[in-house]
């Protein structure tokens, strides 16, 4: 069915154009890679996979209860519209927020597909042109799988959030090569990647968990390639020029907490944008969802060197300093290894119910015999 029957709400007309600025370099030393950017593109090319093999698809999903998230975790929750609802009406507004949430992912990864071919095609080293390459292809596959699970599995898309929109068109129309590295790798793949992690460990759902999972193993890669990259280019800016991009970022961060809160879903279920904005404020779980949020985007910040006083006193503000301080490469690690666990598990789930299988041939087989 074409997507666009699934909207929501119109998406308006199509297709999103973005001028492009900036050159494409290209560059005629093939023989100069820095050895750990290698090791990266090497690794993103051992590391492809399929989601049509890969996910289970055959795996039943409830749309109407996509991540079995309870209660206390809708805006709406404890509030007099709460009350008025049905069983039906909260079946119904879980399944627009879970459409929601997916859909940002999806459109997303749309962005992270554009913004990587952006890099293969700007950045100057040959190294860096190729390890962006493998994610072009790793973000295809992204999009390709929450767009099929939107598509199967919930039945309802909706458009792109605005404030997403503008970080994404801030992003690709900047001439400065770092900018798509900044505005994508770090700050909204940051936050998708915290995003991704909060459902992931949360949700008793199996195939929105196993597509989380193996979609967390190749951004922990994402990630790594942006910090080795711009931690290498940031130590030769002025002044000036870090200070440029960390007013960037904390646009960028102060734009996806406050815009970012799928208000558009309430706004379909009739309840005025000031009442929905002030529920997601009041809401507990909602704050503490806000906050984690940052959990990827801080200390990624501080690490390629962008932690100048006025960045430092804005993520104060928002309550999320000390988040500069975690491991990036602890959680990365941890990323890696769930998706290589859930493997393990699934691989050793089918060996038993093979030689459940094989047992009870040769049982049959001696029966009869
Ligand atoms: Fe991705
Ligand atoms: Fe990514």
């Amino acid at each position: 069915m074409p997507t666009h029957d699934l909207y929501a709400n119109d998406p308006g007309g199509s297709p999103w154009e973005v001028p492009a600025t900036g050159a494409a370099r290209f560059s005629w030393e093939y023989d100069d890679g820095r050895d750990r950017l290698l090791a990266l593109y090497q690794k993103g090319k051992d590391k492809q996979w399929d989601g049509r093999t890969r996910i289970d698809w055959d795996l039943e999903v409830d749309p109407y209860d996509t991540l079995g998230a309870p209660d206390e975790m809708m805006s709406l929750y404890g509030t007099p519209y709460w009350n008025k609802l049905t069983d039906k009406d909260k079946g119904e507004l879980r399944r627009h927020y879970a459409s929601w949430q997916f859909s940002q992912f999806l459109h997303g990864e749309q962005g992270a597909m554009i913004c990587a071919a952006r890099i293969v095609e700007s950045v100057p080293d040959l190294d860096a042109k190729f390890y962006s390459a493998t994610q072009v292809m790793d973000e295809a596959r992204h999009a390709e799988i929450y767009g099929r699970f939107l598509h199967e599995k919930i039945g309802l898309v909706y458009p792109i959030n605005d404030n997403l929109q503008s970080l994404l068109g801030d992003t690709l129309r900047d001439s400065r090569w770092d900018m798509p590295y900044l505005g994508m790798q770090v700050l909204i793949e940051g936050l998708a990647l915290a995003a991704f992690g909060m459902i992931r460990d949360t949700t008793d759902k199996p195939l929105p968990k196993q597509i989380l999972t193996y979609v967390m193993q190749d951004e922990a890669r994402h990630v790594a390639f942006g910090r080795m990259a711009l931690r290498d280019y940031y130590k030769q800016l002025t002044e000036a020029e870090l200070r440029e991009r960390e007013e960037f970022v904390i646009e960028g961060c102060y734009l996806m907490r406050d815009r970012l809160r799928g208000v558009e879903v309430l706004e379909n279920f009739g309840i005025p944008k000031a009442d929905a904005e002030a529920f997601s404020e009041r809401s507990e779980y909602l704050r503490l969802f806000r906050k984690l949020l940052f959990s990827r985007i801080v200390p990624c910040v501080k690490d390629i060197g962008l932690w100048g006083r006025r960045l430092q006193q804005a993520y104060a503000d928002m309550g999320v300093f000390e988040m500069g301080d975690s491991s990036l490469d602890l959680l990365m690690a941890q990323d890696e290894e769930l998706a290589e666990r859930l493997d393990a598990e699934r691989f050793a789930a089918e060996e038993r119910e093979r030689a459940v299988e094989v047992e009870e041939a040769i049982d049959s087989g001696a029966a009869e015999g």
